[in-house]
């Protein structure tokens, strides 16, 4: 089967590396992809919201299943675009309709999603910008930390906590009436602060049946030590030890079943990734958000740890047939660290080239932002690069995953050098205790 997948990153060139080891793979495509999916599928200069082109390119090519990467060309409706075109649609395409994305869209529509169906979340109320006044009050209700989450797709960049109730003021005004986030503001939750450590899930669900992957923690601040803006996230790790049978077993019953019912209850036909971050307080899960696909970084840290015929589940997945299908995973742990250029998540230069890629090392090197330019690879983004770990215990991984960074360089490299330390403490201490 010829499959396309959509997006750049780190988490495509994951997804191109599993799918590459699938018998039922015949021709990959990237659009538009990146020097790393270069080396083991076609990139096709082809912008991810550019629908039409990308119908055209799937006609022409014959191909048999889209993987959509990224959120927005999901909650921009290219699964509506699709099954509006009967030449395109029969073809096999993972990823929601804008109906279903909305769960990530919308931080508005899955709270009450979340409301409607059961589900523990962080209570909130929803403002619109003729209600600054009543936001006012009710902020002086609450006792800090104050979260105020505009409604829309914000770059990450749409969350902010803070303890200080003045500042919460002038920032839910900003976000309201000077649109600070442009239509994402035109409604802002404030919300709860959920006290507690988090956890990724994630789950694969053909609308009627499910399954569950590999969890995975996510290290989303640009410092060591949790410090400094909000990245797209700086590495990640899997499993994660206190996400035990008996934590699992409770998010599968109270967040996953009610999640997927809900969304046949409500007539959203949802064939693809959901990826549910939560907060687990006191060995209690509560969901922080839906995303409406994998995650980046989480996806080099998970896939790794999927021995399934990823072809076969997503194949499934987007024909309505994943049935009793069971997930095989690798016991081992897994550590993505990402490097980044200097400057990121703010303004940083491109065009470095990339030393030592050509060094063999047992990692898993998957390129984010790189490109080539006369025969060398070079710095093409923010997140350049997310190199993946292996090993029989956290402490072997972490080791691996940063031997390999070890060997990569370019002018202005950044990374994080705590990644899986919290865990490692924890669990130790966990053990110990
Ligand atoms: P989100 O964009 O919804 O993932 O939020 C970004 C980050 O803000 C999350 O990963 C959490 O670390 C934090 N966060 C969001 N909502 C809450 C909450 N209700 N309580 C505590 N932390 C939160
Ligand atoms: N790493 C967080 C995300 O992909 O949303």
């Amino acid at each position: 089967m010829n499959i396309l997948i959509i997006g750049n990153g780190g988490r495509e060139h994951a997804f191109a590396w599993k799918i590459r080891q699938s018998n039922s793979c015949g021709n990959l495509f990237v659009a538009p992809g990146n020097a790393g999916t270069h080396t083991m599928a076609v990139n096709v200069p082809i912008a991810v919201d550019d629908f039409h082109s990308i119908g055209e390119f799937c006609l022409e090519k014959q191909i048999g299943l889209v993987v959509v990467g990224p959120e927005a060309p999901l909650v921009n409706g290219i699964r509506d675009y699709f099954e509006s075109k009967p030449r395109l649609k029969n073809i096999l395409l993972i990823g929601p309709g804008k109906a279903g994305a909305q769960l990530e869209g919308s931080k508005d529509f899955s709270k009450q999603f979340m409301i409607r169906h059961g589900i523990p979340t962080a209570k909130a109320r929803t403002f619109h910008p003729h209600e600054v006044t009543e936001a006012h009050h009710y902020l002086d209700t609450c006792q800090p930390p104050l979260v105020l989450k505009a409604d829309g797709l914000a770059a990450g960049k749409g969350v902010i906590i803070t303890e200080d109730r003045e500042e919460a003021k002038a920032i839910i005004r900003e976000m309201l009436v000077d649109k600070k986030f442009g239509e994402a503001s035109s409604k802002v939750l404030v919300e709860e602060f959920l006290k507690g450590i988090e956890v990724s899930v994630f789950v694969l669900t053909d609308g009627k049946d499910y399954v569950i992957l590999p969890e995975a923690k996510d290290y989303k601040r640009i410092g060591v030590g949790d410090t400094g803006p909000n990245t797209g996230g700086m590495g990640a790790v899997s499993p994660v030890y206190f996400a035990d049978e008996v934590f699992l077993k409770k998010v599968e019953e109270r967040i996953v079943k009610p999640t997927i019912n809900g969304l046949r209850k409500e007539n959203i036909d949802y064939r693809g990734f959901i990826f549910i971050g939560l907060m687990n307080c006191s060995g209690e899960p509560f969901v922080i958000e839906y995303n409406a696909r994998m995650g980046d970084p989480e996806t080099q840290a998970v896939l790794p740890r999927i021995k399934n015929d990823l072809v076969e589940l997503l194949k499934a997945t987007a024909s309505g047939s994943l049935g009793n299908l069971k997930i095989e995973k690798d016991a081992r742990y897994a550590t993505t660290i990402v490097m980044v250029s200097k400057g990121y998540p703010g303004n940083y230069d491109k065009g470095k080239i990339i030393k030592g890629l050509e060094t063999s090392s047992d990692v898993n090197v998957f390129h984010a932002g790189t490109k080539t330019v006369e025969g060398k690879i070079v710095t093409d983004g923010g997140r350049v690069l997310a190199i993946t770990g292996m090993g029989n215990d956290l402490q072997t991984a972490r080791e691996k995953g940063y031997a390999g960074v070890a060997k990569l360089s370019w002018e202005g490299v950044y990374f994080r050098t705590d990644i899986g330390l919290d865990l490692l403490s924890l669990q130790n201490e966990a053990k110990s205790g």
